[in-house]
């Protein structure tokens, strides 16, 4: 018997999880919702072209979790249906993977993880930027010991502008949570993973500069920053720094991330969606290691699956978080991004939009 998945919200993202479910073993996709009729029929026929012809389509996910066809629920919608979903989720038995972020702001995802706390199944934040597989060998390394001892993590987002969506929700802050939250989210979690300790001070600078400021939304403009550079003290003395520009689509390398310890540095570059690239080529990513002793840097090309890659937009880290939130499925366990791990990457968010906009060092 498969495992059965449904999808609530059939928009870019939630095709990205069809188009990388489809690559799993032994799984089935029932059930999607999504109430736009346009992105209902997109995520049928995406479902279809991948083998899951034979699925229901509702317009509310509520009738979806009524009709009983899922062993394990994908949220996709916009960030500020997730709290609304998630309440209704609470109740049922079934494994979940929820887009990050978990809630639009702090106290909604700090009050998701106090009640998972009491429910039987897991709750899976989806960080996909942990599964990349360059990003994932950083973290092996660190471990490893290949910086001595860690000290500074700096993450560089260097990218294209947000897209258009469905009712223009990652266009406003009080729909997305505001771009440190909805984008940035990932990259605080990646801190904490990386650093193995809590945030404790951050301080953010940043504006919206360049995009969307001659869109008119009904009479609203966008309201969404487009870069920023924070900074952030962890309880254990180590110090990062996230650099995040949304007008630089022409760099070779979307995202940079590295850390440095007292015996050396270890950096993954990774390429951004190969469909925005002229020709649509895929680019390798890479890891260079360069321990302070022997001045010599080792760089390593990281091939990750073609057909993987062409899956999505996340160099990979869709398929890889999937292969492991089925294994979650199958055979119980842990959530390895809890809804704690995700209500403290909001927080973080949630402090530098604060930062910036009050022009103050904020306490966590
Ligand atoms: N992890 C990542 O790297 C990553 C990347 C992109 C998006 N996301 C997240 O995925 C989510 C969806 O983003 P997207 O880019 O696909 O947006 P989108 O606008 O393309 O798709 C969202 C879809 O949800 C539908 N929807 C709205 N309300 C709904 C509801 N109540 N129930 C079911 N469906 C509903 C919309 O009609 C739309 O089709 C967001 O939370 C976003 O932050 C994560």
């Amino acid at each position: 018997m498969p495992t059965r998945y449904a999808i609530i919200g059939t928009g870019m993202m939630g095709q990205e999880h069809i188009r990388n479910i489809a690559l799993l073993p032994d799984v089935a996709i029932t059930a999607i919702a999504d109430p736009d009729e346009g992105m209902r029929a997109a995520g049928t026929t995406v479902a279809g072209q991948h083998g899951f012809a034979d699925l229901r389509a509702f317009s509310d996910f509520r009738e979806l979790l009524s009709a009983g066809l899922a062993d394990a629920i994908v949220v996709a919608s916009p960030n500020d249906t997730h709290f609304a979903v998630m309440d209704a989720l609470m109740a049922t038995r079934l494994p979940v993977l929820l887009e990050k972020p978990s809630a639009t702001d702090a106290s909604g995802a700090t009050t998701l993880a106090l009640r998972a706390e009491s429910r039987d199944a897991p709750v899976w934040v989806a960080m996909e930027y942990r599964y990349m597989p360059p990003v994932a060998r950083l973290v092996e390394e660190v471990r490893a010991g290949a910086t001595g001892r860690p000290k500074m993590i700096s993450i560089v987002e260097h990218r294209f502008p947000f897209l258009t969506k469905v009712g223009h929700w990652n266009r406003f802050s009080a729909r997305s949570g505001g771009t440190m939250v909805e984008k940035c989210c990932h990259f605080f979690d990646l801190m904490r993973l990386i650093a193995q300790s809590e945030p404790v001070r951050l301080y953010a600078s940043g504006a919206q500069d360049v995009n969307h400021l001659d869109e008119d939304h009904g009479g609203q403009r966008p309201d969404i920053l487009d870069n920023a550079f924070v900074i952030i003290d962890f309880a254990n003395g180590m110090r990062a720094a996230l650099d995040l520009c949304m007008f630089a689509e022409g760099a070779y390398f979307q995202e940079q991330v590295s850390v440095t310890g007292d015996a050396g540095k270890v950096e993954a570059v990774v390429p951004g969606p190969a469909r925005f690239w002229p020709g649509g080529a895929e680019r390798v990513s890479e890891i260079i290691v360069s321990p302070r002793a022997d001045k010599a840097p080792r760089r390593e090309a990281i091939h990750v699956d073609e057909r993987v890659l062409r899956a999505g937009d996340h160099h990979g880290g869709t398929f890889y978080q999937h292969e492991r939130f089925l294994r979650l499925v199958r055979e119980g366990g842990t959530p390895e991004v809890t809804l704690h791990d995700g209500a403290r990457a909001v927080e973080m968010g949630a402090a530098a939009e604060r930062s910036i906009r009050d022009g103050v060092i904020v306490s966590l």
